[in-house]
């Protein structure tokens, strides 16, 4: 039985054979993201040119790091392809992300790029979103009063559960974009759609860590090998 570091390298460099000579390329955060970084980076050494945007501090010096070259999306505005990882996907390509903290910039680079394409193991895809914890990040003013007001639009439309100030170790855990993110465990999201709309009436809401419509494909990497999922046509 494949570990899942081995099955995150296999997500990865599944990726990395997909990406083209000349791509403008959006580069995700976490572990999976980094995988793919490193299978990219053996394809730079060979002679690939393409340029990335990065969507953390961390993956930029992973990429400075293995020599990916990158740039900034001011300077690169439209992408053709990003590829970065998920905390869970529903058979719609729905996903939760922000495990890592990277929500916003991520959600900025994938609304930004033709295809999004998600790299994941087995054991993120699930049948309903929300067993993982959904990331939200806001604004520090007024932390206490975004607070309640999330706890009453989620209220409002059927969720509760435990909302909780995301730590690094004794501080709050601060974004690349010097927010905060609150970790809300509503169990179970039947209507990632409603939710979506529900907090960003919150004026104190910077994102969500709901991706809804954004993913074109997942590449699932499992013990038996890798699969694709595509996303189901509209209508
Ligand atoms: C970071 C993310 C990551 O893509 C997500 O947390 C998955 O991480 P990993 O590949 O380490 O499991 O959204 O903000």
């Amino acid at each position: 039985m494949a570990d899942a570091a081995a099955l995150k390298r296999m997500a990865g460099e599944a990726a990395a054979a997909r990406v083209e000579e000349g791509m403008r390329l959006g580069i995700g955060t976490g572990s999976t993201a980094e995988a793919f970084v490193h299978a990219l980076a053996e394809r730079v050494r060979g002679g690939l040119k393409v340029m990335g945007v990065t969507t953390s501090e961390r993956t930029e010096a992973l990429c400075r790091e293995l020599k990916v070259p990158t740039t900034s999306l001011e300077a690169l505005p439209h992408l053709d392809l990003t590829v970065d990882g998920a905390d869970e996907v529903d058979s719609q390509l729905r996903l939760i992300k922000g495990g890592g903290g990277a929500l916003l910039r991520e959600k900025i680079v994938a609304a930004a790029s033709d295809r999004l394409l998600v790299i994941v193991d087995e054991s993120k895809k699930v049948e309903v979103l929300g067993a993982f914890p959904l990331p939200i990040e806001i604004n520090g003013f007024g932390m206490v009063a975004t607070y309640l007001a999330i706890r009453e639009v989620a209220a409002g439309i059927g969720l509760e559960g435990d909302i909780i100030l995301r730590r690094n170790g004794e501080s709050p855990f601060i974004t690349d974009s010097g927010h905060l993110i609150l970790d809300a465990s509503f169990g179970r999201i039947p209507e990632p759609e409603a939710l979506s709309r529900a907090l960003h009436s919150v004026p104190g809401v910077v994102e969500h860590g709901l991706f809804l419509g954004l993913a074109s494909e997942v590449i699932l990497a499992s013990d038996t090998g890798i699969k694709t999922l595509q996303r189901p046509a509209a209508g």
